[in-house]
């Protein structure tokens, strides 16, 4: 009772200290509402300095970028220039030489790939050619041994318009329908950040477009965290919204 007490007397000189002198820092008002705000603004995925290099090439030569939570962020390059890469660096498919990765504000660079709630959705799509389009998109919740699979397979598949094509197998269902797919089985793993690498250049030029706009929704309408990489044209230019690595 006597700590509860103290504490209690602590908190509130506490606050009546820092209303009046606000944060030390920079100069806010209220520093407990700064606080939380601060909290807020912590980026979901953060590269500091990244640089990889493969023999004879530097791939990424000090890569710094921030993305917050809810964003599209759309990294946008020639061929060659790095994107992939940098998408495999956060996936951890590949190590990075130089430079730290953060995950909701944790350094994550010594961390496998399963260790890191981020999800991939690969250029060529990579779905399994014997699986069906439901044991597909459930393959990766089985892995996690996962609760309640079967609606969120459901809910995934509804969300990319794909009910009613649960037991086709990928050679059964068009190339838009198969990226669908690939989206349906990252989305259902609830990741902190999407990745998608050239997820568009696999399609003809009418199906690029509607896809462009399902993908801006489906982001919109899930909340994830989007980062995509997209090959450079004027056009796509002025279609994302784009950021680029600093
Ligand atoms: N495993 C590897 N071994 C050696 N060099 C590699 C490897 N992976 C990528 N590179 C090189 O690193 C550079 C960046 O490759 P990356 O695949 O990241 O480019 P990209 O921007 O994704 O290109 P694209 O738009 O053509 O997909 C290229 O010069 C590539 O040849
Ligand atoms: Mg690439």
């Amino acid at each position: 009772m006597v700590v509860f007490i103290i504490a209690i007397y602590v908190y509130r000189m506490w606050y009546r200290l820092s209303v009046p002198l606000g944060c030390m820092s920079c100069g806010a008002a209220r520093m407990r509402y700064h606080l939380h705000k601060r909290i807020q603004m912590t980026p979901v995925l953060e590269l500091r300095g990244v640089s990889k290099r493969f023999p004879g090439h530097a791939a990424l030569d000090g890569v710094s970028l921030a993305i917050h939570q809810g964003e599209f962020f759309s990294l946008l390059g020639p061929s060659g220039c790095g994107k992939t890469t940098t998408l495999r660096v956060v996936a951890g498919f590949e190590q990075p030489d130089a430079g730290e990765i953060f995950l909701g504000g944790a350094l994550i660079n010594g961390l496998r790939p399963y260790q890191r709630n981020v999800s991939t959705v690969f250029q060529n799509y990579a779905l399994f050619p014997h699986l069906t389009v439901y044991e597909n998109v459930e393959f990766g919740l089985r892995r996690r041994s996962s609760t309640g699979i079967r609606e969120k397979v459901r809910a995934a598949l509804d969300l990319v318009q794909l009910a009613g094509k649960e037991t086709r197998l990928p050679s059964q269902i068009s190339g838009g329908e198969r990226q669908r797919v690939a989206l349906a089985r990252s989305l259902v793993l609830e990741p902190d950040v999407l990745l998608l690498d050239e997820p568009l250049s696999a399609l003809d030029p009418a199906l690029r477009k509607q896809m462009r706009a399902e993908l801006k929704s489906l982001q919109r309408r899930t909340g994830i965290t989007f980062f995509f990489s997209s090959p450079t044209t004027r056009r796509k230019r002025s279609r994302f919204p784009t950021a680029s690595p600093s």
